[in-house]
């Protein structure tokens, strides 16, 4: 079968990257952490866009060659995934032959075709965006300057007048609508169709997709006064790192990005694969925006925040918990310390981490640290119903609605809680103390089942949970919905339960 292909955009590396780069990164982590608990094939792409003026003036700007400039900040992304417990299958740079390759051959074949072909632009550019504008799409400036109509950008645009390629994108606005049509889980979330629609119907313009007066990038095939600009390059690392890989990942199954590049990956990248002759895509999910205690974040703010930054003081696990218990993907939201810190508390600290000090101190009680090979027939805590929301859960993940499979399992850990003090083994055993093994085994069995749900956000914190409870892991997360039977999910060899540091320290 085809492993299911995940893509992150390709992050700019004219700085250090910053929790927005993180957010969109872990979102796709979790899904591919998810999908592989479940056996499937999957390969999750990320990496780095090198080309363009932007980088060429950062390069400039630290007296690096842009190449030497790259090296430096290519590896620190690669060096923050991995700090962040993430796993990408591949990393791939615009500066590689592979992706140079692929950009030339894309270029040639679309100038054969006649869907590139050669006029003048006259307008505006945004290299923070690297964005052409219309003169009417700009705003107003002190003395008449233009600025980017992106909100959030609003920075000076440079007037452009130059020989130019252009792409023909105003051929593929019927077929564009069409495909949507047809395919209602392309745009996605739902929420961002009708902005993408209205957009094609009110007729696409052909774009420019060269510029003459930037040498750092990839030269036009047979012109090389021109270099290919660089949203049509950067675009194509998703085509070049699979044909790179493996003929059969194409198409990616779904590209998750920043609701700021949408159109680019919805409307530009779909008739770019059409011209191409190549599938398109399953899914093109635009998420929200983070702000930082209330502000946007900017170079003149000085407001980047820098992820280790925020995992030296909580911890990997609980810094991929916030940001997807915080916000609905796909809508934005405000990161701030006191928000990490109060859910960090209610949630990692007192839920969670209670709800495992209570049940391994009562299981070294209760039933000496060894977990019963066989539960009782008695079950307290609806083990059946526990089972299925497995599979409730991995279906809101592969959803990408990160936020309500979080909910879930927290309400489940609400529910074992309050049956912990409902039951209340203590009392119990003052009488019938193997009946409060039972009722604590029970509870035990859940804990189990929270830790293979919280593993692709926590995974490890989850492993921690995990050599408390003395449990092997867990392999595929939806298959639990099959285990009805209580002793089915049960370990193969029981470990046993520990006491042990907190997973989650409050913090004051
Ligand atoms: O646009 N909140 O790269 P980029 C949430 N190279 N997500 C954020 C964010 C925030 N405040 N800030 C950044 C580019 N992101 C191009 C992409 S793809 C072929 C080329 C995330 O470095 C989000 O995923 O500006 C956004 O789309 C991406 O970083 C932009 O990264
Ligand atoms: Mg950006």
């Amino acid at each position: 079968m085809k492993p299911f292909y995940i893509t992150t955009p390709i992050y700019y590396i004219n700085a250090a990257p910053h929790i927005g780069h993180a957010y969109t990164t872990i979102a796709a982590d979790i899904l591919a952490r998810t999908l592989r608990l479940q056996g499937r094939q999957v390969h999750f792409l990320t990496g780095t866009d090198e080309h363009g003026l932007k980088i060429e003036k950062a390069a400039a700007e630290a007296k690096l060659s842009p190449k030497e400039y790259a090296d430096g900040i290519a590896s620190q992304f690669r060096d923050l995934w991995k700090a962040l417990d993430i796993q990408p299958d591949d990393f791939i740079r615009t500066t590689e032959p592979r992706h140079e390759e692929t950009v030339r051959s894309a270029f040639a074949a679309l100038l054969k075709s006649g869907d590139i072909y050669k006029g003048r632009y006259r307008g505006f550019y945004c290299v923070s965006d690297e964005t052409f504008w219309t003169e009417k799409e700009t705003l107003p400036g002190p003395g008449g300057a233009k600025l980017c109509p992106n909100p959030d950008c609003k920075r000076p645009l440079e007037r452009v007048e130059e020989e130019s390629y252009f792409f023909k994108l105003s051929r593929y606005g019927d077929r564009l609508l069409s495909h949507y049509d047809a395919h209602p889980e392309f745009l996605s979330p739902s929420s961002r169709a009708s902005e993408m629609k209205n957009f094609v119907k009110a007729g696409l313009q052909d774009i420019s997709v060269s510029r003459a007066k930037v040498k750092w990038g990839v030269p036009v095939p047979g012109d090389e006064s021109h270099t290919v600009y660089v949203w049509f390059d950067a675009l194509l690392n998703y085509l070049a790192a699979a044909d790179s890989k493996d003929a059969s990942l194409w198409p990616a199954d779904v590209h998750i990005v920043g609701k700021e590049i949408y159109r680019f990956h919805s409307v530009v990248w779909p008739a770019m694969l059409m011209a191409l002759g190549r599938k398109l895509p399953g899914k093109v999910f635009a998420h929200g925006w983070w702000t930082v205690e209330g502000e946007k974040m900017s170079k003149s703010k000085g407001n980047f925040v820098d992820p280790l930054a925020v995992t030296k003081d909580f911890g990997v696990d609980a810094f991929r918990f916030f940001l997807f218990r915080e916000m609905p993907f796909g809508q934005d939201g405000d990161f701030s310390i006191a928000s990490l810190k109060r859910r960090y508390n209610a949630d990692l600290a007192n839920d969670l981490g209670n709800l495992l000090n209570r049940a391994s101190d009562m299981a070294i009680r209760y039933l000496d640290g060894a977990i019963p090979e066989s539960l009782g027939e008695r079950d307290f805590i609806e083990r059946e119903k526990m089972a299925q929301l497995s599979s409730a859960i991995s279906n809101a993940i592969e959803g990408l609605d990160f936020s309500s499979a979080l909910a879930t399992i927290w309400s489940e850990i609400g529910r074992l809680n309050r049956l912990v003090n409902e039951r209340a083994p203590w009392e119990v055993a003052k009488t019938d103390r193997e009946k409060a093994g039972e009722i604590v085994a029970d509870i035990l069995w859940g804990l189990r089942v929270i830790g293979s749900w919280i593993e692709p956000f926590m995974p490890a914190a989850a492993a921690k949970l995990r050599s408390r409870i003395g449990s092997p892991r867990m392999p595929m997360l939806a298959k639990l919905g099959d285990q009805r039977r209580p002793q089915d999910a049960l370990p193969q060899s029981p470990g046993r339960v520990s006491k042990g540091e907190p997973l989650f320290p409050r913090k004051a």
